[in-house]
C-alpha cells in the first residue's frame, strides 16, 4: 500500500538498514521498481524531480503509484525529489504525495531555514514527513546545475534540524548527481561526525555510480535513505535500445517498454540488496 516515508526511515534506522529511493519517469519504471521491491519483500521509495512532474504533472504520477502500491504488499512511499520552491511542496502535498523534499541547499543560511521551516510546518497536519538539504550535492540534478558546492558542516546541521524540525537530512559528503569522471571521495569520516550531531534518518543522494561496497559502510554510518536515479534511466533506455536495435521494425511499445522495465527491475532489485532493506518489508 501507499503510506508515507516516516515509519519507514525510522525502522530503518533502528535496524541499521536503508530504504532505496528510486526516481521514475512513467509507468513502465514505476511498476519495475514496485516488482522489484515485492519480490523481494522490501519497503521502497519512488520519487519524481520537479522537471519530470513538469512532464505528466503530480496527478499522473501520483494515480500511477496508487494504482501499483495497492497490488502490493510492501510498503510504498511516493517523494517529491529536490522540491525548488514553497509552492511546489504544497502542491505535492495536497495531489497525495506521502513524502516531500524541500531543496534550498543553493540559498543562504537564512533562507534556507526559513523555507524548510514554512514546508515542515504546512505538511506536519498533514503528517507527510519532509527532507531538506544542507551543503551542496554536486553535479547536473534534474535540468538544474549546482552552483556552490560545499560539504555538509556538522554542527550546522544539528542546528538546522533543531530550527527547521525537518524528519530526513540530506547530506553532502562527496557524492554528485549524475555519472561520476574517475572515482568518487566520499567522506565517511564527515558522516560519522554529523551522526554524532544529528539523530534524525541521514539521506544520500547522488548514488548511480557509487561503488556498491562504499553504499554500504554509508548505511553503516547512518544513512537511512539512498537516492538512485541517472542509473535507472540508463538501465530504462538501454532496455529499448536492445529491443529496437535488434529489429528496428518493432512498433508495439509494449514489446520494447517490457524490456526497459526488465532491465530496471534487475537494477532495482540489486539496489534492494546493497541497502540490505530485504524481508523488511
Ligand atoms: P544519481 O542520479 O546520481 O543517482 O542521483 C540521484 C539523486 O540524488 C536523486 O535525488
Ligand atoms: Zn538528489
Ligand atoms: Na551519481
Amino acid at each position: 500500500p501507499l503510506v508515507t516515508s516516516k515509519g519507514m526511515l525510522l525502522d530503518a534506522q533502528k535496524g541499521n538498514y536503508a530504504v532505496g529511493a528510486f526516481n521514475v519517469e512513467n509507468m513502465e519504471m514505476v511498476m519495475a521498481v514496485v516488482e522489484a521491491a515485492q519480490e523481494m519483500q522490501s519497503p521502497v521509495i519512488l520519487q519524481t524531480t520537479p522537471s519530470t512532474v513538469r512532464y505528466a504533472g503530480f496527478n499522473l504520477y501520483y494515480a500511477n503509484v496508487k494504482a501499483v502500491a495497492e497490488r502490493a504488499t510492501v510498503p510504498v512511499a511516493l517523494h517529491l525529489d529536490h522540491g525548488s520552491s514553497f509552492e511546489l511542496a504544497v502542491q505535492a502535498l495536497r495531489e497525495g504525495y506521502t513524502s516531500i523534499m524541500i531543496d534550498g541547499s543553493q540559498l543562504p543560511w537564512e533562507e534556507n531555514t526559513g523555507l524548510t521551516r514554512r514546508v515542515v510546518e504546512t505538511c506536519r497536519p498533514c503528517r507527510v514527513p519532509v527532507e531538506a538539504e544542507l551543503g551542496c550535492v554536486g553535479g547536473k540534478e534534474d535540468d538544474r546545475s549546482s552552483r556552490n558546492s560545499g560539504l555538509t558542516s556538522p554542527a550546522q546541521a544539528a542546528e538546522f534540524v533543531e530550527k527547521t524540525g525537518i524528519d530526513f537530512l540530506a547530506v553532502a559528503i562527496g557524492t554528485s548527481h549524475g555519472v561520476y569522471k574517475g572515482a568518487p571521495r566520499i567522506r565517511l569520516d564527515l558522516l560519522g561526525e554529523i551522526k554524532k550531531y544529528v539523530s534524525v534518518p541521514l539521506v544520500l543522494h547522488g548514488t548511480s555510480g557509487v561503488e556498491d561496497e562504499v553504499v554500504r559502510s554509508c548505511i553503516q554510518e547512518g544513512i537511512c535513505k539512498v537516492n538512485y536515479a541517472t542509473d535507472l534511466r540508463i538501465a530504462f533506455s538501454d532496455g529499448i535500445k536492445r529491443i529496437l536495435n535488434e529489429d528496428s521494425s518493432v512498433i508495439d511499445p509494449k514489446i520494447y517498454g517490457k524490456m526497459g522495465k526488465e532491465l530496471v527491475k534487475r537494477y532495482v532489485q540489486d539496489k534492494i540488496w546493497v541497502c540490505k532493506s530485504s524481508g523488511r518489508g
